[in-house]
């Protein structure tokens, strides 16, 4: 399974890539704001900087939500660096232009997809990544993981080669789920990375071992 980061901060990702655990990284407009990243040029460089830093796709979002609006933003992201892929909103015109990519040879991250049909759609549009959001699910009472597993099962019937991207992944346990139902990529804040560190067992083990080692070596 891929770890990918979903952020803009560049802290962040360089603390993920040092892990050396890191395989790409996710944006979208909300993340880019809370870096305080505005206009064209600046949103540019730090995608830039961003590919830059990761081995590995990096999505980037399109504001355009017509078709031809679409294709413009996306050519121009795909320009910037060859690991970048243009994520492109789930929404009629986004289908369309997600096939045109697709035809053109530009990888894209399909987002907002809440239903196993959506992620359907996307895939015989040719999307490289489907990203349910399983949080958002979550929070409406709906079971976010279920639609992942739904999605895993369509794709694998059909040997689609569309990347179930499992988005909105909020605590270590959606990690972990999404890796038994078999997402090919999970996207999470690093801290949900650093969280799969840790068990009391360990930190006790570890100070049981230096303590005896040191009893020893007195
Ligand atoms: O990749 C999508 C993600 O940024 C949404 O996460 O926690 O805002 O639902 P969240």
């Amino acid at each position: 399974m891929k770890f990918f980061v979903d952020t803009a901060n560049l802290r962040e990702i360089q603390e993920a890539v040092e892990l050396g655990v890191l395989d790409g990284v996710t944006t979208n407009p909300s993340l880019m704001a809370k870096e305080g990243i505005k206009g064209t040029d600046a949103v540019m460089r730090h995608y830039r900087q961003i590919c830059e830093m990761v081995e590995g796709d990096v999505s980037a979002e399109v504001i355009a939500t017509d078709f031809d609006g679409i294709i413009r933003e996306g050519e121009a992201l795909a320009e910037l660096h060859p690991n970048i892929v243009v994520k492109v909103p789930m929404i009629r015109d986004g289908v369309k232009a997600i096939r045109y990519f697709a035809d053109k040879g530009i990888k894209t991250n399909c987002t907002l997809i809440f239903t196993a049909g959506q992620a359907l759609l996307a895939a015989k549009a040719g999307a490289t990544y489907v990203s349910p959001f399983v949080g958002r699910l979550d929070d409406i009472g709906h079971d976010g993981l279920q639609l992942v597993q739904q999605i895993v099962d369509i794709f694998s019937n059909y040997g689609y080669p569309t990347q179930v991207l499992a988005a909105s992944v909020r605590h270590v346990p959606h990690l972990i789920q999404c890796a038994e139902l078999g997402a090919d990529v999970v996207t999470c804040p690093l801290s949900v990375i650093t969280g799969l560190l840790h068990h009391p067992l360990t930190d006790k083990g570890l100070a049981t071992f230096l303590a005896d080692h040191k009893r020893v070596n007195a």
